[in-house]
């Protein structure tokens, strides 16, 4: 019995062998089985051999397999030498990775991430905003109506209504999404993305605003950036300003508006503008991201061209 463990070649011959020797009928068991009558000698003895023969089936076992992994090891391997196929790796968009860097900056700064429907009703994209029917400031944006009267929200300024809705103040938030507006050129297309803060809790002036603009840029355009502060006109603040920053040959280029939140939105959003004032701000994250990567036409983010993503440096 030792030599025909010992003289097996296969796993599967083994495990007949060991049916045949522990499995039901097998000489062991009925060996094992039949004890009652016999010395105590005779006993030991049959139970030695028992532990001996298991030790032996193990150990085969274990060779057996060692040798079997062997043989596929030596005819399935990888030649890591091998020229390889070019790989074509996808890469995040670059709306995307810019999407990613100014989140991780206003997150830094304090700013929790809010979202909002594309979607909107005509309240948190219009009259929250301090902008009733009828009132001219709707006409700035050349607005998408569907035929229930939602819109496809036209600022990401919407979300600004919705998160001081939930959270109250203070608040300190910031929105990034898609906005539509029926516009197109190279450097409009129908749909944009907007990214939006909102600073809002006691004694919040306009030198936080521009301090945190400044560093937002400056951050992600990865050098000091001058800006520029010009009075405008936005319903939803008081005062308004559009802000630019000094570009390349000293250009001054136009980014986007900003200003101390107009007391009638606080109050539409339940919260008391004699204890509470803040910022918010607003401006074309694709824009920016255009500026920081030197692409020049807007649509072609959209587009979804792998060779223009290709050749632009993503
Ligand atoms: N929603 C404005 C636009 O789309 C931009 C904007 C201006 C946002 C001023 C703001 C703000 O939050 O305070 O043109």
């Amino acid at each position: 019995m030792k030599d025909k463990i010992k003289n097996t070649k296969t796993l599967e011959d083994l495990q007949k062998l060991y049916s045949d020797t522990f499995g039901k009928n097998g000489t062991m068991t009925l060996q094992l089985k039949n004890m009652a009558n016999l010395s105590n000698d005779e006993r030991a003895a049959i139970n030695a051999e028992n532990s001996e023969l298991r030790q032996l089936f193990k150990e085969k076992q274990n060779e057996l397999e060692l040798a079997a992994l062997n043989a596929k090891l030596a005819t399935e391997y990888v030649d890591v030498t091998l020229d390889n196929e070019p790989q074509n790796h996808g890469t995040l968009h670059p709306l995307t990775q810019s999407l990613k860097e100014l989140s991780a900056i206003l997150e830094s700064f304090g700013f929790t991430l809010c979202t909002g429907p594309e979607i909107e009703d005509d309240w948190h994209n219009f009259t929250a905003l301090n902008t009733p029917e009828y009132h001219p400031a709707r006409d700035m944006q050349d607005t998408f109506f569907l035929k229930n009267g939602n819109v496809m929200r036209t600022q990401t300024s919407a979300i600004q209504i919705r998160a001081m809705e939930k959270i109250g103040a203070p608040i300190k938030i910031f929105a990034i999404g898609s906005t539509y507006r029926k516009e197109l050129d190279a450097t409009h297309s129908a749909m944009f993305g907007q990214m939006e803060g909102l600073y809002v809790d006691k004694n919040i002036t306009m030198s936080d605003l521009v301090a945190t603009l400044r560093n937002l840029l400056s951050r992600f355009f990865e050098r000091e950036i001058e800006i520029r502060i010009r009075p405008s006109y936005f319903p939803f603040t008081e005062p308004s300003i559009e802000f630019d920053m000094k570009w390349d040959k000293g250009k001054w280029i136009e980014l986007g508006g900003a200003g101390m939140v107009h007391p009638n939105v606080l109050r539409n959003c339940k919260i008391n503008p004699d204890e509470y004032q803040g910022f918010a701000f607003g401006f074309g994250w694709d824009r920016m991201a255009m500026l920081k990567y030197g692409l020049n036409d807007i649509r072609a983010f959209y587009d979804g061209d792998v060779r223009w993503l290709k050749n632009s440096g993503f």
